[in-house]
């Protein structure tokens, strides 16, 4: 069985696969995370607006980043019989339990953007998502050319316990250890908001008597990273100058940031991803056919130098 699948690896194979099979009318319920942060609203709009584009009977449940939320929702999607649930897990664990219970239930389970950490991977069909890992991987070897590998990073770390936070993490450390000059000097999370990121940064202002000897700060997200912006510049510093700014989402007040030289990297997370998941569950609902456990959507690297990329 494939694990992993890229999207637009094999174009042709690709578009086979998510054109044929949209037109097929199906109930889905959907566990979303929340609304944290200007990637992920426009993520859930996407979602709702491609369904009915599709045709699909969409019922959306908005979790407020808390995963017993999303717990309730699932346990409601499978009382009302729907065809197929859709998750974005806030946090990797605690799903054990409940995806069993939707297993018994002949319901399929399909993740999207997050992951959850179960070891019977036959609780869910396939997840479809960016790779978090390679996206912290991007982050810290732009960063490694752009310090000329030596560098004092602050970390700005997403949700305790997501993938994101965890995968971008690992990717970005795996690709600085590579440096013996670079180094992770503070870390703390800031859950993926722009008050969450201002607080995060105004402490490491603070630690550092102004941010002394930090050469970057990096940021799970972009909302994260324009919270430290802001507190940067309450604090009479320069950021994407004085020091280097990078981070992960590369949403519409990024780009600003990129433009207006406040930032120098983003890595983007396609927002507009309901036209790869909508027909790979609907296919799934018509043939069964055995799905790779992970369908990959790519991740590019937008810097101030080539914003528009
Ligand atoms: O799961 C993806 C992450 O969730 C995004 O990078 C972030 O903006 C959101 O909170």
């Amino acid at each position: 069985m494939q694990h992993m699948k890229w999207i637009g690896g094999t174009i042709a194979g690709s578009a086979m696969m998510f054109a044929a099979t949209s037109a097929f009318a199906v109930t889905i319920g959907f566990s979303q995370v929340g609304d944290e942060g200007d990637w992920r609203p426009a993520f859930s709009a996407d979602m709702k607006a491609e369904a009915t584009k599709e045709g699909i009977d969409l019922k959306y449940a908005d979790a407020q980043g808390k995963e017993e939320e999303q717990l309730k929702a699932v346990r409601a999607f499978i009382a009302q019989k729907v065809d197929a649930i859709l998750i974005a897990p806030v946090v990797v664990t605690g799903w054990d339990q409940v995806l069993k219970e939707a297993k018994a239930a002949g319901i399929p389970v399909f993740l999207a953007d997050r992951d959850v950490d179960v070891a019977d991977k036959s609780l869910f069909v396939t997840r479809i998502s960016a790779d978090f890992n390679l996206e912290g991987k991007l982050a810290g070897a732009w960063l490694a050319q752009a310090s000329k590998g030596q560098c004092n990073v602050v970390e700005e770390q997403g949700t305790t316990g997501s993938a994101p936070a965890i995968e971008r993490k690992k990717g970005f450390e795996a690709v600085i250890s590579n440096f013996p000059n670079m180094k992770i000097v503070k870390s703390e999370s800031g859950n993926f908001t722009t008050d969450g990121g201002k607080q995060v940064m105004e402490s490491f202002i603070k630690a550092t008597d102004g941010l002394k000897g930090i050469c970057a700060s990096f940021a799970h997200n972009d909302n994260m990273q324009l919270g430290a912006i802001q507190a940067m510049k309450e604090a009479g510093l320069k950021p994407g100058k004085d020091v280097l700014m990078v981070s992960v989402d590369y949403v519409p007040a990024m780009k600003q940031a990129l433009a207006a030289g406040d930032a120098n990297a983003s890595v983007e997370l396609r927002s507009a991803i309901g036209k790869y998941i909508y027909p790979v569950i609907t296919g799934w609902l018509k043939d069964k056919k055995e799905l790779p456990k992970w369908i990959v959507i790519p991740s590019d690297l937008h810097t101030a130098a080539t914003p528009g990329s």
